[in-house]
């Protein structure tokens, strides 16, 4: 028999126990809260508890656009809504809700980053990881939520329109670059998209053009730095392509889609479809689309809207095929708009515009300088002639997605005056005016380009030394999206221009301020070519002092400039390789872009791949590997010495291409595999020690449909340009 007094502390247990589940219920803060909004709960299960908790209304809901540039959440649920914004090189202006008017706001000029190619001309992955911070921050304090960057497309031709926003030729350069950028973006809560996935390497016909690619250069040349990142960036979104691939529109694209980058490699975010590059229901329900935008139809008229509704209504496609693209949208919004932990961002600060700065002074690329022209002797000369439309345009707010308000944007005008005008007389000249052709017609700017030509030879015939800032612009036909350019010539009749004055005065500086390789044929009589790049809200302040020498030039080029068009390759095969022939196209060329064709085909380009100048100059000692013999999955270790052997600090970027001495395929004479950029004192030497994983030298196999590392040997060269390499080294792989 129990004692009463144990009955007494048996009632008191129970009723503590009750009282505190009733406390708990009544005032816990946590038990009330719904899994999916309960942040301290692994993302899989607050994803599936939100899926469960959907209608099938809402779940399509989420896979289409509510404006131009965001799509709905569930406001059932307090599941926001997803903000998205372009671009690459800075956060765009705000749109109208339904339109692409701008909407006048005026909080929202942002600081201008240079163009991709000038951050890939600095072969920097920290530069490009700080790059992404600032961007991140910049999106995040203009609560964007995924920020439509960056591109990733390779450069296959110079007429590309969009070669600006992409990162160059090589493949591996690319990728070595966005995993970083992709990174730290995302530290911000704002995803990244990805674009435009995949071969989209030109802007003519854009939307209709079928591309027909072998297998090993979609996976060699094409797919790299998307699988980089999305496996080594962990890239949260990615935007399908306007073209087509064997057939499909590549934003429901099967094999692109479903087959390689969700089951292959692993992608667990959306895919967000190209503005207008959905153009099926069935396929995009089923063909791997998460998110269609930007179609020219009321939204519940979307392909993805009520059209794809119905078809899961009708069991016609399986609710699973719904709920997978449910749970990626989920995941991306638990991963930006519901991440309650994200930090607050920041905007215009002087930590962004140092590093606009800063990117476009480690871009700029130094292509020649004969008679050590630059940097500029002030004392030698006293007259400055700065001629050239480039000189006082601004370009930060042109060239399609890409542009934004920048707060402001410094000419190059403007930082030579500011850098020299105390010490020199800069006299100006705009010397050519551009001029946009539509259509049909030509529409001229208010100027007479033999008058300005006129005046022009006239200021450099009474100057000591004329910087010409010239090349192309945002026009239609030049740097733009949706149009290729007409030519590899320099427009607006620069070259003749640049000719007359060459005869009154031979000490000519040409600046290029473009997004991609221009034909120089005429320019043998030039003594200094530099490419300057789009260089955003600090252009003119990074020229000027790379002008000046205070910064010393250590870019080099993410792709080459062929001596003339048809020595590229995608131009060696006639109109069905580029553009192609009745929106068929071929590409010939297949894994030799760029420095590959140049290199195995045996063909001099005019500037290589890799090439740039400096104010100093750099030798290489012998490189030495730590083995003779690795293991197809070893990592080499390859160090040599690099000496500033000139009279003036400097960076250098040293690159190493492999070559495979007998392969059972054809492999091009070599491939980029390693690079490292170093700073050197004049008279420094310093020991640069490179990983190479052997893996990362595989051919894509077509037969095996897999990557193959044949044993043999290697040989890795080691030099300062694709066209300038130093020593070589074999090594055996078992
Ligand atoms: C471009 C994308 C861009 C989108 C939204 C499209 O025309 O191809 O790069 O992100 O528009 O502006």
């Amino acid at each position: 028999m129990k004692s009463l007094k144990t009955d007494d502390v048996m009632k008191k247990g129970i009723i503590l126990v009750f009282a505190t589940m009733l406390c708990c219920a009544c005032c816990g803060p946590k038990t009330n809260t719904a899994v999916y909004l309960d942040d301290s709960k692994p993302l899989e299960q607050r994803v599936e508890d939100a899926l469960r908790r959907l209608t099938l209304e809402e779940k399509v809901a989420l896979c289409h656009a509510q404006s131009k540039f965001s799509s709905p959440g569930v406001p059932r649920l307090g599941i926001p809504e997803l903000w998205m914004n372009d671009g690459p090189f800075g956060v765009r202006a705000e749109i109208l809700y339904n339109s692409w008017e701008v909407a006048g706001n005026n909080n929202d000029s942002c600081t201008a980053f240079p163009a991709l190619t000038a951050l890939a001309s600095a072969w920097d992955p920290s530069l490009a990881a700080r790059y992404g911070k600032a961007l991140g921050e910049e999106a995040r304090y203009r609560k964007k939520d995924v920020q439509l960057a960056p591109g990733v497309n390779i450069c296959r031709t110079p007429l590309n329109g969009r070669n600006f926003e992409y990162m160059g030729e090589d493949p591996y350069l690319v990728a070595r670059l966005a995993v970083p950028y992709i990174q730290e973006i995302q530290k911000n809560g704002v995803a990244v998209c990805v674009k435009h996935y995949a071969v989209n390497n030109q802007e003519q016909w854009r939307d209709s053009v079928d591309v027909e690619v072998s297998d090993r250069a979609l996976r060699e040349i094409y797919l790299p730095a998307f699988k980089a990142a999305v496996q080594e960036g962990g890239a949260w979104s990615l935007m399908g392509s306007y073209n087509l691939f064997r057939g499909e529109h590549c934003c429901h694209n099967d094999l692109l889609l479903n087959k390689i980058l969700k089951e292959e490699w692993g992608f667990d975010g959306a895919v967000v479809s190209d503005w207008g590059g959905i153009h099926d229901t069935r396929q995009a329900a089923l063909n791997g689309a998460d998110i269609e935008m930007g179609t020219n139809k009321p939204y519940d008229e979307y392909y993805m809207a009520d059209a794809m509704a119905e078809l899961f209504r009708s069991g016609e496609v399986p609710m699973e095929v719904l709920d997978d693209k449910v749970r990626r949208v989920l995941r991306l919004n638990m991963r930006t708009a519901m991440n309650r932990n994200r930090p607050w961002g920041s905007f215009n600060s002087p930590e962004h515009t140092a590093l606009a700065r800063e990117v476009a002074e480690q871009g700029i690329v130094l292509l020649k300088n004969e008679g050590n022209l630059l940097p500029l002797n002030t004392e030698k000369f006293r007259s400055v002639a700065v001629i050239g439309e480039n000189a006082t345009r601004v370009h930060a707010g042109g060239g399609g997605a890409a542009k934004v308000k920048a707060r402001y944007e410094i000419t190059p005008l403007e930082g030579i005056r500011t850098r020299f005008g105390d010490k020199v007389k800069v006299n100006h000249a705009m010397g050519y005016c551009s001029y946009t052709p539509l259509a049909d017609r030509v529409i001229p700017e208010p100027y007479d380009n033999a008058e300005l030509k006129k005046e022009a030879v006239a200021v450099a015939a009474a100057s000591d030394v004329v910087l010409f800032i010239g090349g192309l612009n945002h026009n239609r036909y030049q740097d733009s999206e949706a149009f290729d350019r007409a030519s590899y010539e320099l427009p607006y009749g620069q070259e003749e221009l640049l000719e007359a004055i060459l005869d009154v005065n031979e000490n000519v500086v040409l600046v290029l301020v473009s997004g991609t390789a221009v034909d120089l044929s005429f320019a043998g009589g030039i003594p200094a070519i530099v490419q300057g790049w789009y260089g955003g809200s600090e252009a003119g302040n990074a020229l000027a002092a790379v002008l000046a020498g205070d910064v010393n030039p250590s870019g080099k080029l993410p792709f080459s400039f062929p001596a003339q068009l048809e020595d590229c390759g995608a131009h060696a095969f006639g109109p069905e390789a580029y553009p192609g022939i009745d929106l068929k196209e071929v590409y010939k060329d297949d894994i030799l872009v760029g420095y590959r064709w140049y290199d195995t085909k045996g063909i001099e380009p005019l500037y290589a791949f890799g090439h740039g100048l400096s104010y100093t100059s750099f030798a290489y000692g012998k490189p030495k590997t730590d083995k003779s013999f690795y293991a197809k999955d070893g990592t080499v270790k390859l160090s040599f010495d690099v000496t500033n052997t000139g009279p003036v600090d400097g960076a250098e970027i040293s690159q190493v291409y492999v070559s495979q001495s007998k392969a059972s395929v054809m492999r091009p004479v070599k491939e980029l595999k390693g690079f490292a950029k170093i700073f050197l004192r004049a008279g420094e030497t310093r020991r640069v020690e490179i990983e190479l994983p052997v893996s990362e030298w595989a051919f894509w196999d077509e037969a095996g449909a897999g990557w193959v590392v044949e044993p043999g040997e290697f040989v890795l060269h080691v030099g300062a340009a694709s066209d300038d390499i130093r020593h070589s080294v074999s090594v055996d792989v078992k």
